[in-house]
């Protein structure tokens, strides 16, 4: 099993979901100018080529490529088709859609329903599902999700409305939980979090956020790079680098 992790990155995989706009784009330009190969994934070609040629023009080692993460079949069919992704060492689930805003649990159609839980709880699983297994050969691995402390049960959980989006993330906090215990809470090498970035200035947060996106990913950055020893702790919502109530 693999626990010592320096910040110097070279020689490290990370694929980061949602890595062509945004938190995940911000988490991407840390973690490539920490050294790390970072591999982008979001759902249009345009927008991932786009964010590559940002990054290799900073000088990061950049690729990535396009597919709808709500859709396993293609999933598996573009990650199989692309070993870089594969073998990632880090895995970043940021991509991730807002539901509309009149979204009351009894005014949500069954389309917008998918929409959302298709991107944010869907698209989650099926990375997992295709990095999650080299993870846990090599005994070595990180997995951070995107969540949201809209999702939580407690705090500012609890305010109503979203409906699809609250529930995808609290579905997501529940996947993270779940898999952390199922590979023994870090005793495995890999260690799986959840981290609520706060409302952060990006195409989804809006131009008034109060934090920045780079403000935004700073724990998803920290989750990527913290060591990992006995003391650990693992399978946990994070804000700000703190452990947060579910
Ligand atoms: N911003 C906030 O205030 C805030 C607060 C709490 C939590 N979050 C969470 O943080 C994460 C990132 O949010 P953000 O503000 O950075 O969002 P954003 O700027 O709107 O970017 C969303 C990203 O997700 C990708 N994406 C969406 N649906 C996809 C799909 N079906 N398949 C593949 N890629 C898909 C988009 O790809 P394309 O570019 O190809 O469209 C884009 O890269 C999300 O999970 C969000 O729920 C954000």
């Amino acid at each position: 099993m693999e626990t010592t992790w320096s910040s110097d990155l070279t020689n490290r995989i990370a694929v980061i979901t949602g890595g062509s706009r945004g938190i995940g784009f911000a988490a991407a330009s840390k973690l490539g100018s920490l050294g790390a190969q970072v591999v982008l994934v979001s759902k249009s070609q345009q927008s991932v080529d786009s964010a590559v040629n940002s990054l290799t023009g900073m000088g990061f080692k950049a690729s990535g490529f396009a597919v709808d993460l709500a859709d396993s079949d293609s999933v598996a069919e573009t990650f199989n088709q692309n070993q870089l992704a594969l073998n990632a060492d880090i895995l970043i689930n940021s991509a991730g859609v807002m539901s509309e805003r009149t979204a009351k649990t009894l005014r949500t159609s069954a389309t917008e329903w998918k929409r959302v839980l298709g991107a944010n709880l869907d698209g989650t699983f099926n990375t997992i599902s295709v990095i999650g297994p080299q993870m846990v050969t090599r005994r070595s691995g990180r997995i951070i999700n995107v969540s949201a402390c809209l999702g939580r049960f407690s705090g500012p959980g609890l305010a109503g409305g979203l409906a699809p989006y609250r529930i995808s993330k609290s579905a997501v906090n529940a996947l993270t939980k779940n898999l952390a215990t199922e590979l023994g809470q870090g005793r495995r090498g890999i260690l799986v979090d959840a981290m609520c970035p706060n409302h952060s200035r990006t195409d989804m947060g809006g131009p008034d956020a109060p934090r920045s996106a780079e403000e935004g990913a700073e724990t998803i950055v920290w989750l990527a790079t913290r060591n990992h020893d006995e003391q650990t702790q693992t399978g946990l919502l994070w804000e700000d680098q703190q452990i947060v109530p579910w």
